[in-house]
């Protein structure tokens, strides 16, 4: 076999063997299969696919590539969710102190933002002295002792998907179904997990806009997990508009710490960030055995956050990873950014859009964000939303307020998002925020 070979076997549309597929994805690793040869196996991916066996086989191989974590001596389901990104999601910083609270560990090892959609890690790091590259000792003591962790990836997990990702970003490779499925799959089956759900994110905003594409991702998924022997159920959720009313890494910690503490979340802008959070800590809490059905797991989230434990748990889990507790105790002492600025509407109706999209790639220029993987990000900077879909508004009303440091590039991205808001004369048609739900089963509309 040459590499030649296998890159042509599939070019032509050909199935692989287990044992093909090892010896070109373990040479790779191994550095004795070049990048251009990798990048045209992956060309050849693209455009012929690969079946549910090579999908499941490619998962295993790079799962394999590195350390398999054993979270057995955490006693419980270790329960986790991924999401495929979206603007202004921070629906992981509320739902892992929610769902640990419940009594089910969440172990999460998540991603940075690059490109539209923020990054969990970005978030939490906002968070004067919150660490999130621990040791994989530390991972399972704080996993142990708080029931929840959150770090990002490290170069003992999966360094295939390391060095493939990379290439993939480079050759135009990424929008492809098996090799995004088995890229977010090989990460999350070596968190040490037990059960997994997944938010896959449909719409202007989001990774895969249309729905058969969203859907076509989630069943894959499902389908990988299950074939893991790991009980996988995924969400296809709308994000034709941000979640919540925050875009920016530390305004987001405000919103969490908000929401947390149930002061915000209900029949307000963060009315739809809380939605989702609630269906997947509900889904979560059934999956790790604490609920009989999501909508009994959805009580029991609500409960944490009237209760209090929620919160708590967000200030016990900050503690355990070196984040000073007392910033998000008091808010109000987080320094400001330099400049803000609002972007008002000129003319009266109703919020009919939120192109979610410019709004990520506008709170990037402000500096909430990378363009390139080695920028820094300025904690401060974002946008806070006024005006949701569906909000009517006179001429003159603020729709979102501008933060950051860069003074030049106020005035252009106070444009982009006057422009990113359509308004309409009469009220939108409401659209469903949840769509689907898909388990090993098959697919339902969601209520
Ligand atoms: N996120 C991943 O981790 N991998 C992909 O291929 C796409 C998104």
């Amino acid at each position: 076999m040459t590499p030649v070979e296998l890159i042509k076997k599939k070019r032509e549309g050909a199935t692989l063997s287990e044992g093909e597929l090892r010896w070109f994805i373990t040479g790779y690793v191994a550095g004795t299969i070049p990048d251009y040869q990798m990048s045209a196996f992956l060309m050849a991916c693209f455009f012929k696919g690969m079946s549910e066996v090579e999908t499941l086989t490619l998962t295993n191989l790079m799962l394999h590539s590195g350390i398999v974590i054993d979270l057995s001596e955490t006693p419980g389901t270790k329960v986790d969710k991924h999401s495929t990104g979206g603007v202004g999601d921070k629906v992981s910083l509320i739902l892992a102190p929610i769902v640990a609270a419940c009594g089910v560990p969440v172990p999460m090892i998540s991603g940075r933002g690059l490109g539209h959609t923020g990054g969990t890690l970005d978030k939490l790091e906002s968070i004067p002295g919150f660490r999130t590259s621990l040791s994989l000792a530390e991972y399972k003591a704080v996993i142990r002792k708080v029931g929840a962790v959150l770090i990002g990836q490290t170069y003992e997990i999966v360094p295939a998907d390391k060095k493939m990702y990379a290439l993939r970003d480079v050759t135009a490779t990424v929008e492809c179904i098996p090799l995004i499925a088995s890229s977010i799959m090989s990460k999350k089956m070596a968190e040490g997990i037990d059960a997994l759900v997944l938010d896959v994110k449909t719409g202007r905003g989001a990774f895969m806009q249309s729905y058969e594409r969203s859907l076509e991702l989630a069943e894959t998924m499902v389908r990988i997990g299950t074939g893991f022997g790991k009980e996988t159920v995924a969400f296809i959720t709308d994000m034709n508009q941000p979640l919540g009313t925050t875009i920016g890494n530390w305004l987001e910690v405000v919103e969490t710490v908000e929401c947390l503490k149930g002061i915000r979340g209900i029949g307000d802008g963060s009315g739809d960030l809380m939605e989702v959070t609630h269906v997947l800590s509900g889904a979560m809490l059934m999956l790790g055995k604490k609920a009989k059905t999501i909508a009994e797991g959805m009580a029991l989230s609500r409960a944490s956050i009237q209760d209090g434990t929620a919160y708590n748990k967000m200030l016990e889990i900050t503690e355990a990873q070196g984040g000073d507790t007392s910033a998000l105790e008091n808010l109000e002492r987080y320094p400001l950014s330099k400049y803000t600025m609002e972007v008002k509407t000129i003319e009266p109706g109703f919020v009919g859009e939120i192109d979610s999209l410019e709004l990520g790639l506008t709170s990037i220029t402000l500096g909430a964000g990378r363009e390139r993987i080695e920028d820094i990000i300025d904690p401060k900077a974002g946008i806070v939303l006024s005006k949701k879909v569906g909000d009517s508004v006179e001429g003159g009303d603020t729709l979102a307020v501008l933060q950051t440091d860069r003074e030049a590039i106020l005035e252009p991205a106070r444009e982009r998002i006057r422009n990113a808001y359509r308004i309409q004369s009469s009220p939108p048609r409401t659209r469903p925020l949840i769509l689907s739900y898909v388990e090993k089963g098959g697919v339902k509309t969601w209520m």
